[in-house]
């Protein structure tokens, strides 16, 4: 690859749960290679993910992934500007193998390595197809263990204006496809199920939070489909499965189109984006893309395969942190319950004049 003295290349990791993925992002949003090597066929076995088999799977596949993206994106190491990582949230095990292997990898190289949060990946995934979109902005992030309504006030400077009081929106996906028979993963198929069924079939709650109008809830929706379940099992009536799945999905999509809008109202702001594994679900997609349009908001998406787990996500974020100047040390740890905003192990930041000499 030609590489200009002052192109920035990051070469990023991503394990904190159950994809192992590797990276190369030139110049923030520009994605030279996106390897992803998913567990998921492993865990269906055991109907969700079981963390110490995606620790010891990470091991196994770490380096195969960093080989992998390195040679797709025709770099070499010596090429690469700084090594971004995944340091939280997610499963400790899991985390602590990229975080390691990115350590290793920055040391022997000689370059800066920069801890990333996973759900400022997840935002930071908006980069890439848009190429015009620049903060402020609200983002919606859904994912398998998050609901945040996030105002994105500048690069790596976000508001939290919401979020799940208990169940996140793809854990009561999964939960849900489970009750149902779907088996994992449930988004996904809960997602192609319910375009068989009726959504208004079955009447679900929508949860309302008196105390923050932007937090969610989403146990007791859950609660409402395995009590329906119950009651027809009691009765002896046959479950339709197509029309639960389409009715409890309606009732999720109602409740985060209602929230988003209503935050964008509120603080008048006219870009929307979506991020996480279950921004990727159709019907939220398009009931998003209608009220964006009806409102007169921009709505911005990424494509599915950057919605869920991946490490290019991780590199443009990992750009902007570094051009920002953070920088981490090598005693780096892996964070499960690492906090949106918080600074990552502000006893590790190094300045950058510290770093670059
Ligand atoms: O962002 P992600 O890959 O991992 C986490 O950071 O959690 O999100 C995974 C979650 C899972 O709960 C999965 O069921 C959900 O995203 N998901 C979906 C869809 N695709 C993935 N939920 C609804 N509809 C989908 N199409
Ligand atoms: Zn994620």
């Amino acid at each position: 690859m030609i590489r200009e003295k002052e192109d920035v290349l990051i070469l990023a990791l991503e394990s904190s749960c159950d994809e192992t993925a590797a990276a190369v992002i030139k110049n923030d949003r520009t994605v030279l290679s996106n390897v992803i090597y998913s567990q998921i066929d492993l865990h269906t076995l055991y109907g969700g993910v079981v963390p110490e088999i995606a620790s010891r799977k990470h091991i196994e596949k770490v380096n195969q992934v960093v080989k992998k993206a390195l040679a797709d994106a025709n770099v070499s190491l010596e090429d690469i500007t700084a090594v971004a990582v995944t340091c939280g949230p997610g499963l400790v095990g899991a985390l602590l193998v990229g975080v390691s292997a990115a350590k290793a990898i920055a040391f022997a190289a000689q370059k800066p390595l920069i801890g990333v949060h996973h759900i400022e990946g997840h935002i930071c995934a908006n980069y890439i197809e848009n190429e015009a979109l620049e903060p402020p902005f609200l983002c919606l992030v859904v994912s398998g263990g998050h609901s945040h309504l996030v105002m994105v006030k500048d690069y790596g400077v976000y508001e939290i204006l919401g979020r799940t009081r208990d169940d996140a929106a793809g854990e009561a996906f999964d939960k849900v496809a489970r009750a149902i028979g779907l088996g994992y993963p449930g988004g996904p198929k809960v997602d192609r199920v319910s375009r068989e069924g009726n959504p208004e079939a079955i009447a679900f709650p929508r949860p309302k939070l008196v105390d923050n109008v932007y937090d969610f809830s989403f146990s007791g929706l859950k609660s409402a489909v395995l009590n329906y379940l119950n009651g027809c099992q009691m009765k002896g009536i046959a479950v339709n499965q197509a029309d639960v799945a389409a009715s409890f999905q309606k009732a999720v999509v109602d409740v985060l189109v209602e929230h988003s809008m209503h935050a964008c109202a509120q603080y008048g702001m006219k870009k929307f984006a979506i991020a996480g594994g279950v921004a990727s679900n159709s019907h939220l997609r398009e009931a998003l893309t209608e009220a964006c349009r009806r409102e007169n908001i921009l709505f911005y998406h990424p494509s599915p395969v950057f919605c869920t787990d991946n490490a290019a996500m991780i590199g443009v974020a990992g750009c902007y942190e570094y051009k920002k100047g953070v920088r981490h040390g090598w005693d780096l740890n892996a964070v499960p319950n690492l906090k949106l905003g918080e600074r990552i192990d502000q006893m590790n930041q190094i300045n950058v004049a510290a770093a670059d000499a």
